[in-house]
């Protein structure tokens, strides 16, 4: 991507959602700058669905630089732009915005960041691998796509509603023809049988501090991944106490997909492996 300019002024940021107190997108986002002397400001808006579309369309009308969008309105995000890029259309939700040529333009940086922190920090292979995927809503949209591309052997999605894991193995089947692709709920896998290379879990369970109930073999021998982060990632702590091995919870990428649209943004992709650092160190401080 070629560097676009950036006024002296600073440009004006946000992450949209609700709630939004609890986002570290301006921490990272404020490091991503001060790496190329940019100067930005970025601020948390807790908006209500109603007010959505409106706050979006008045931020760019005023000049502003650059949007991500968290919980609940990637979907929303999505409808309301102009022009999609293949990632929010494949997902079907967006959690980046930015004013270009076609209008108000949707990415989805989830899903690449998801890939990024699993292959390039966690070490991870993807191809010819078992995949588990614990949940069927937003997070695990974005996730599915890029992990087929990237050819494993399987996926299964197991779901509290298996109707919304069927859906979402049907919108890939497809395309991903050489791929094994189940859906099902968790009583109807066989705990005694399966084994999984990487399990992921992408529900929003650990909110209330819960986990998807697993036996505790399932971890042994997998790598587990946890799309939650700090003392919402209690997965990531049931499949260390199991023993699992290895463990990620989410942190690595949010990071990464902040990486990616600061890159949408600015056209310049910042180095991760510090801020990501850094918060870890500021995370287990506050644990
Ligand atoms: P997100 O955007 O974070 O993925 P979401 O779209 O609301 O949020 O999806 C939440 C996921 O967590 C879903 O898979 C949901 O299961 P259902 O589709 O059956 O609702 C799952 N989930 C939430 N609470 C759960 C619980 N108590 N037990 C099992 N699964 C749960």
């Amino acid at each position: 991507m070629v560097e676009k300019v950036v006024s002296v002024n600073p440009r004006q940021f946000a992450v949209l959602g609700n709630p939004v107190q609890h986002s570290l997108s301006p921490i990272i986002h404020e490091q991503f700058a001060r790496q190329f002397g940019h100067s930005i400001a970025y601020s948390r808006k807790l908006l209500q669905a109603e007010s959505f579309a409106q706050y979006v369309r008045e931020f760019f009308a005023d000049g502003g630089g650059g949007l991500n969008v968290t919980v609940p309105f990637k979907a929303l995000a999505h409808a309301c732009a102009d022009w999609l890029h293949e990632s929010a259309e494949q997902a079907g939700a967006a959690n980046t915005l930015v004013s270009g040529d076609n209008g108000i333009e949707a990415w989805n940086t989830d899903g690449a960041g998801f890939i990024n922190d699993l292959v390039g920090r966690c070490k991870f292979t993807i191809a010819a691998k078992k995949i588990l995927v614990l949940g069927a809503g937003g997070a695990a949209q974005g996730i599915v796509g890029p992990l087929l591309d990237s050819g494993p052997a399987s996926v299964t999605v197991v779901n509290r509603t298996p109707s919304k894991a069927a859906q979402l193995i049907d919108r890939t089947a497809l395309k991903y023809a050489d791929v094994e692709l189940r859906a099902m709920s968790l009583l109807e896998l066989d705990t005694d049988g399966e084994s999984f290379d990487l399990i992921i879990n992408s529900t929003s369970l650990g909110l209330d501090g819960g986990s998807v109930k697993l036996p505790p073999n399932f971890a042994v021998g997998a790598f587990c991944y946890d799309l939650s982060y700090g003392a919402t990632a209690a997965f990531a702590h049931w499949a260390k106490r199991c023993g699992a091995e290895g463990v990620a919870d989410g942190l690595g990428m949010l990071v990464e997909q902040a990486a990616l649209s600061y890159e949408v943004w600015f056209g310049v992709k910042p180095a991760t492996k510090q801020v990501y650092q850094l918060l870890s160190e500021q995370l287990q401080g506050s644990d």
